[in-house]
């Protein structure tokens, strides 16, 4: 008789705040034991030499999901979640997506359904919101944080998505009263539609237009103003796929006077620049998406906001559209740069693109890796210490990386349904060889076992943003981002 279903011999484990070597015993979904020369396994696997890793929690991703332009994306639950696992991710959390004249439980349903019968890794839901009618606030905003979807996307841009100062201020009220997080896509729609319609009336319709018209100014404008009204509510909220220096700086400023603010920065503002999307022809409409991959100061600006805490998490952001005419190229080589499919594949090569330039980079430890991959997703949103972490009582999501694993990236060898990478070519060094999901092993050496459908939702509680982690964010630390309630 073994003492546990499985265990991980001898690897080099890593948490948010620890580097240590021990074993990791699991017994059914759970990890029960972390020590040295634990008992025996009914499966042994020999991590010496390895590192082993909380799985990745990719907190922002598009899934099997309708575009504001009425747009399917490439990757449904299936391919989403095998690409997410091969890239060492076993947590995903896409957007269920109301449009306007949805109703938010038959939204819910739908993509419950959706995912239960194809995700192969665990799931939660943020749910977007462009319909703050009255059942919406009153009723079914509620019910779905009672069913454990604790996070709602708004948008301030997409001419069907975005919303009026006085709605956003709606729906914080809702998430301030039921403890649920705001996410916001932050840019300035005014300036984005009135440089887009000029651009095509001038016949400046190449993929190019696309970041010029998604001016800097546009998003740090719209984060003053999102983090303005989250300080008349005293709500917290979080900026998603931020990609400016000015950006970053806003929410420096604002949370330097307490608002309870968070930013996202994804992998295309870190190693892709509006160069790519500068390249010839339609080649360019790969690199498209919104906000648009910067400059190289500002590169550097979304390393540095992840180092000093300005910058809380980095997803993927996956938002699979094919380079042909179901998603990028609608009209093919006719297609204005308005007509596009917005988005980038990332939900692969998120956690290796970070493992090799950042800390193969010597840019961060590996707890710091750790924590931005994994650890920090859980926490604000609410599934920690469930997902997230390796300790005992933790979900045994584990992802075992082979430091030396040398890949040039090559869109053949990914798993998703998106046909290239934006980041093909480059050279990575370190690789996630094993990837174990509630104590299965459903990667391995190149070779998925999982059942389609053996996937999970994840009901989630509370954010648990306060709870100090390996990152320095005094201000963040400190802050008891529920405060006292206010009466509505
Ligand atoms: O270009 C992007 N990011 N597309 C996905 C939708 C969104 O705004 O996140
Ligand atoms: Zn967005
Ligand atoms: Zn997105």
């Amino acid at each position: 008789m073994n003492d546990f279903d499985l265990v991980i011999r001898g690897g080099t484990i890593a948490t948010a705040s620890d580097v240590f070597q021990a074993d990791v015993g699991v017994r059914g979904e759970r990890i029960v034991a972390l020590g040295t020369s634990i008992g025996s396994g009914g499966r042994e696997i020999d991590a010496r030499g390895k590192l082993v890793l909380p799985g990745g929690v990719d907190s922002h991703c598009h899934i099997e999901q309708l575009s504001s332009m009425g747009v399917m994306c490439a990757d449904d639950f299936y391919t989403a979640t095998v690409s997410a696992a091969f890239g060492g991710t076993t947590t995903v959390m896409p957007f269920c997506a109301q449009h306007r004249g949805d109703a938010i439980p038959a939204v819910l349903d739908d993509y419950h359904e959706r995912a239960r019968t194809k995700a192969v890794i665990d799931y939660a839901f943020h749910l977007i919101v462009a319909n703050p009618d009255e059942a919406t606030l009153t009723r079914d905003l509620p019910q779905a944080i009672e069913q454990g979807i604790r996070s709602f996307k708004i948008f301030t841009t997409y001419e069907k998505m975005r919303l009026t100062d006085e709605q956003i201020l709606d729906i914080m009220a809702v998430a301030r009263k039921h403890q649920a997080l705001v996410m916001v896509h932050a840019e300035n729609h005014g300036v984005i539609s009135w440089l887009g319609s000029r651009m095509v009336e001038q016949g400046n319709v190449a993929p190019r237009y696309h970041a010029i018209c998604h001016t800097r100014g546009s998003e740090s404008e719209a984060i003053q103003r999102v983090a303005m009204l989250a300080e008349v509510l005293d709500v917290p909220v979080l900026i998603v796929h931020v990609s400016t220096v000015d950006g970053i700086q806003a929410i420096r400023e604002a949370r330097a006077r307490g608002v309870k603010i968070f930013g996202e920065t994804c992998p295309q503002y870190l190693f892709l620049t509006a160069k790519d999307i500068d390249r010839p022809g339609m080649e360019g409409a790969m690199f498209c998406c919104s906000p648009p991959p910067r400059d190289e100061a500002a590169q550097e600006a979304c390393w540095r906001g992840l180092e000093d805490g300005a910058l809380s998490v980095y997803s993927s952001d996956h938002a699979p559209y094919r380079h042909d005419e179901s998603g990028k190229l609608p009209k093919g080589d006719k297609t204005t740069f308005k007509e596009m499919a917005n988005g980038v594949p990332g939900l692969e090569l998120r956690l290796p693109l970070l493992f090799t330039f950042g800390y193969g980079a010597g840019r961060m430890t590996l707890p710091e890796f750790v924590d931005l991959t994994a650890t920090r997703h859980a926490q604000i949103y609410g599934c920690y210490p469930q997902k997230g972490t390796l300790a005992v009582g933790a979900d045994a999501d584990i992802a075992i990386w082979d430091p030396d694993r040398r890949i040039t990236i090559n869109p053949d060898l990914m798993h998703d349904n998106v046909g290239y990478t934006p980041y093909s070519g480059r050279k990575l060094k370190g690789w996630p060889t094993t990837v174990i999901s509630r104590g299965e092993v459903i990667v391995e050496n190149g070779t998925l076992s999982a059942q389609r459908g053996r996937g999970r939702f994840i009901a989630r509680a509370p954010s648990d943003a306060t709870v100090p982690s390996g990152r320095k964010i005094p201000e963040m630390a400190q802050l008891d981002i529920w405060g006292t309630p206010l009466e509505l």
